[in-house]
C-alpha cells in the first residue's frame, strides 16, 4: 500500500462517478484541498482530507509495510489521457518543417509526395524491431510528461503488411510499458502513390483485405479515416466505417481539418467514439454533435505547428458540447506529445478556462479513447495513474507556466516510475 499525504490539492476527484463532462459543467473541477490518497494493488483505494486522517485511517489496519509519500505542497492530478496520437513512426520530418517555414502549405507538401507518404516510405524500409525501438523512446518520454493512457494509430504503413507491422509494434508497446494503450487502424490515412487516380481501389483494399487481417489478429480497438479535402471522401469514410463495424471496430476519425468535409456528420452517423481535429466546424456540425454521444476531440498542437486555423472550442462548449484535447503526436503536423503544452494552447488559443482544459485532457480524453471506467479521474477502484507536481500555487499554474516541467513524481498502476 502507498499513502500519499499532505496533497495541497487533489485535482479531478469527483464524489460521484464521472464518464465525461459537457458544456457549462466543463468549467467545474472537483478538487479536495489538503488531501491524502491511498493506493492498493495498483488501484485507488480511497482518498479524503488530512484532518480526517489525524485520528488514524481505519482502512490501513495494522499494516506496517505501508509506504508514505509526503508531497510537501504538491498537487496530485490523474494522468493525462491522450486520445489521439500517431507516435509509432520512423525517423522525423524536420526538412518539411523548413519547407513550411519557407512558405509551402501542408497540402502542397503532401501533393509533392512529402507528408504522410514520406513517412510511409521510410516506415516500409524500417524493421519491426527498429520501429519498436524508436517508438518506445517516445512512449517513455510521454510517461515522464504525465501521460498515463494513450491512443496510437497505424497509418504510415499503407500496405497490408506494413499496417500490420505498425499495429504489432503498438501491441508490443502495450505489453511492455506501464501506460494504458488503445490502438486504431488508420489504413485510409493517405492514398499511396501507386494508387494515384484509383482511390476506390485503395479503399477496396482497406475494406476487403486490411480490415479482415487486422481483425483476425485482434490488433485494433478502433478504426480511423482521414476524411478531408484531398484525402478521403465521405463515401470512402462511410464504406470503411461500415466495414469496421462488422468487426466491432468503432470509429475515431480525422474530420474537418482542412475543410467542411462532411466528416463530422459521417462520424456521427456511424456512432463514432470521437471525431477529431474539427478546425472547420459550423452551426450544422455543432447541431449534429449535440444529438450524438460522439466526443469532439481537438488537437491544437497541429494548428499551432502548421500555423493554421484553430477549432472553435469556445463556441462548441458554449453550445453545450463536451470537448477533449489531445496531442496528435506525429512527425508532420505535431511532433510533440506534451499534454501540458496542449493545455496551455487550449487556454491561450482556444480560450478555454484552466478547469475546462483539465477536464478535456483527463476525463473527456479518457472517454474519447474508451477508458473512462478505469482512467481520467481520481476515483475509488480506478487505476492509480497520477502525477505529483512540485510545490505550486494551484492548478491554474499548470497551463500558465507553459514552458516549465512541474512534475515531481509519476505513478502508474500504483508504482512510482523512476526515470525511464
Ligand atoms: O492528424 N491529419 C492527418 N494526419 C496527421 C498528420 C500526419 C502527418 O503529417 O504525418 C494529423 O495531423
Ligand atoms: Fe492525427
Amino acid at each position: 500500500m502507498l499513502l500519499i499525504e499532505n496533497i495541497k490539492k487533489l485535482v479531478q476527484a469527483p464524489g460521484a462517478s464521472l464518464t465525461r463532462v459537457a458544456g457549462a459543467e466543463m468549467a467545474v473541477l472537483p478538487v479536495v484541498d489538503n488531501a491524502w490518497l491511498l493506493i492498493k494493488d495498483g488501484l485507488i483505494e480511497d482518498f479524503g482530507r488530512m484532518q480526517e486522517l489525524e485520528g488514524g485511517y481505519s482502512g490501513l489496519g495494522s499494516n506496517t509495510g505501508i509506504e508514505h509519500i509526503d508531497t510537501g505542497g504538491g498537487l496530485v492530478f490523474p494522468s493525462f489521457c491522450d486520445s489521439h496520437t500517431h507516435l509509432v513512426y520512423a525517423g522525423s520530418r524536420e526538412i518539411e518543417y523548413i519547407d513550411k517555414i519557407k512558405g509551402l502549405s501542408y497540402e502542397e507538401i503532401a501533393r509533392r509526395g512529402g507528408g504522410i507518404l514520406n513517412s510511409a516510405k521510410l516506415l516500409q524500409k524500417t524493421s519491426e524491431d527498429e520501429l519498436y525501438r524508436q517508438s518506445l523512446e517516445r512512449v517513455k518520454e510521454i510517461i515522464m510528461m504525465g501521460t498515463g493512457a494513450v491512443e496510437i494509430k497505424s497509418g504510415y504503413g499503407l500496405t497490408p503488411q506494413d499496417e500490420i507491422k505498425m499495429l504489432r509494434v503498438i501491441r508490443r508497446l502495450k505489453e511492455s510499458t506501464p501506460v494504458t494503450i488503445r490502438a486504431s487502424f488508420l489504413g485510409a490515412h493517405a492514398l499511396p502513390a501507386e494508387y494515384k487516380g484509383r482511390r476506390r481501389e485503395y479503399v477496396d483494399l482497406v475494406v476487403e483485405k486490411m480490415i479482415p487481417m487486422v481483425a483476425d489478429e485482434d490488433l485494433a480497438d478502433y478504426i480511423d479515416v482521414f476524411c478531408d479535402r484531398g484525402f478521403f471522401s465521405v463515401e470512402d469514410t462511410e464504406r470503411i466505417l461500415e466495414a469496421g463495424s462488422k468487426y466491432g471496430l468503432r470509429g475515431k476519425i480525422h474530420a474537418n481539418e482542412l475543410d467542411f468535409s462532411g466528416g463530422i456528420q459521417a462520424g456521427v452517423k456511424f456512432d463514432a467514439l470521437s471525431v477529431d481535429h474539427l478546425e472547420f466546424t459550423g452551426e450544422e456540425e455543432i447541431e449534429t454533435l449535440l444529438a450524438s454521444r460522439t466526443m469532439p476531440a481537438l488537437l491544437p498542437g497541429a494548428a499551432f505547428f502548421l500555423g493554421m486555423r484553430y477549432p472553435p472550442a469556445r463556441k462548441m462548449i458554449d453550445a453545450g458540447l463536451p470537448v477533449a484535447l489531445a496531442s496528435d503526436y506525429n512527425p508532420g503536423s505535431s511532433p510533440s506529445g506534451n499534454m501540458k503544452l496542449i493545455m496551455s494552447l487550449g487556454c491561450i488559443k482556444l480560450r478555454m478556462l484552466p478547469e475546462e482544459v483539465i477536464n478535456a485532457v483527463t476525463i473527456n480524453g479518457a472517454y474519447a479513447m474508451g477508458v473512462e471506467k478505469t482512467a481520467g479521474s481520481i476515483a475509488k477502484g480506478k487505476k492509480a495513474n497520477l502525477f505529483i507536481t512540485r510545490e505550486i500555487p494551484g492548478y491554474e499554474f499548470v497551463p500558465y507556466a507553459y514552458g516549465s516541467n512541474l512534475i515531481d513524481k509519476v505513478i502508474l498502476n500504483g508504482e512510482v516510475i523512476k526515470g525511464v
